[in-house]
């Protein structure tokens, strides 16, 4: 008899001492980024993101100390997958994330099932990537649904007959694919895809082509970082002047090098989740916040996803009481989560596990000596229209 007790009672009192220690023991956040190479900005505007997000909600959630570790892939598939691997084997992070381009995020996502880690995605954007892993959750942004928004929108305005130019890898695809089908669908016409490679493209050739073509529009989808030089060499070419117009996905007119693209970027139209200039409160003072943590840099779309993407993060971690129940549980709680971001409203779909947001149509303008893409219409609450094909 006086040994049950015994026993009960020591059971009772390491159970104690066990979950002492897990609220102790910190809650590791593995942030996996290009912080160099081609993709480096998304790296830093996902990072600062990340950092103003831990500095205005803290760095303690459901008694659990928030540990964030960051590592730079440099944009490398291999890389990725390596560091993911050391993070969740060493590190024994509760979380994945990051994410800049999608060959990163579909080299990762076997890690995520294997371990059961939740996977947050953060920048990459083709359809599927979702489809990769029951771990991964996605807080950025889909390429169809800017394709789909945009293919609406030409036709009506004129362009019946356009050219699309793509990076030739999954977003790119995706893109290509989606303007052209919603194109059809509205009796335009896409008279010619082309795809330029993703790592150091020339597009010299391509726009010599779509100039010789004459449309009434170029499609662009190029990914985060390389729309300055796309812009730069339309222009050169002077073929805003022979009456071609250019539209595209908001990655050509990236908030993080817009205002240095010049005025020949006035008058762009293209459809996005996100613009610095959003009119709506949360919004302004995120914006301000992130300037002045980092030394006036205006917040991009990717920033956006890596702001969210913590959210979610720490939303899931509360509803767990601090990770309890491990990765499974982790993703049940994110599923579903329904918030304002600094983009609109934003919902975690519970079935796909992707991002349901506003899409925008927005034009190039000036605003207070700066140039930003100014929202003058929205798709309310698109889902990923990848997932029903
Ligand atoms: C992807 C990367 C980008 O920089 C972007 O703007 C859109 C998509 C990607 O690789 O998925």
């Amino acid at each position: 008899m006086k040994s049950r007790f015994l026993t009960r009672w020591m059971v009772l009192a390491l159970m104690c001492s066990a979950s002492g220690l897990w609220a102790q023991e910190a809650f590791k956040i593995g942030l996996i980024l290009p912080m160099t190479g081609q993709s480096a900005s998304t790296g830093k505007q996902i990072e600062a993101a990340a950092r103003l997000y831990m500095a205005q909600n803290g760095d303690k959630v459901a008694g659990r100390k928030i540990e964030l570790i960051v590592k730079d892939d440099g944009g490398v598939p291999d890389a990725t997958k390596r560091i993911a691997q050391e993070l969740v084997v060493n590190d024994k992070v509760g979380v994945l994330s990051g994410f800049g381009l999608t060959p990163l995020a579909l080299a990762t996502a076997p890690i995520a099932t294997q371990s059961k880690t939740p996977m947050v995605v953060m920048a990459a954007a083709t359809s599927s990537i979702t489809e990769a892993s029951p771990f991964i959750v996605r807080t950025s942004f889909t390429l169809p649904q800017c394709a789909v928004a945009m293919g609406d929108w030409a036709p009506k305005n004129g362009m019946k007959r356009v050219v699309t130019l793509v990076s030739d890898y999954g977003p790119g695809l995706d893109a290509e694919r989606y303007f052209k089908e919603r194109m059809q669908l509205n009796s335009a016409q896409v008279l010619e895809s082309l795809r330029v490679p993703l790592r150091n493209p020339d597009f010299a050739p391509f726009l010599q082509k779509v100039r010789d073509l004459k449309p009434d529009a170029l499609f662009v989808f190029v990914p985060s970082g390389a729309g300055a030089a796309v812009m730069k060499q339309f222009l050169e070419r002077g073929m805003d002047k022979a009456g071609i117009k250019l539209i595209g996905t908001g990655d050509l007119t990236d908030d993080d090098q817009l205002n240095d693209m010049g005025e020949g970027t006035l008058g762009v139209v293209t459809a996005h989740h996100y613009s610095a200039a959003h009119p709506s409160a949360l919004n302004k003072k995120f914006v301000e916040a992130f300037k002045k943590a980092n030394n006036g840099l205006r917040p991009n779309f990717m920033a956006v996803g890596g702001y969210d993407g913590m959210r979610v993060i720490y939303e899931a971690l509360k509803n767990t009481k601090g990770g309890q129940g491990g990765g499974e549980a982790m993703v049940a709680a994110m599923k579903g989560q329904i918030f304002e971001s600094p983009r609109g409203q934003i919902y975690i779909d519970a079935q796909t596990r992707d991002v349901v947001h506003n899409m925008y149509l927005r034009k190039v303008e000036k605003k207070d000596g700066q140039l930003y893409n100014v929202e003058f219409d929205v798709i309310k609450d698109m889902k990923d229209p990848g997932k029903s094909k």
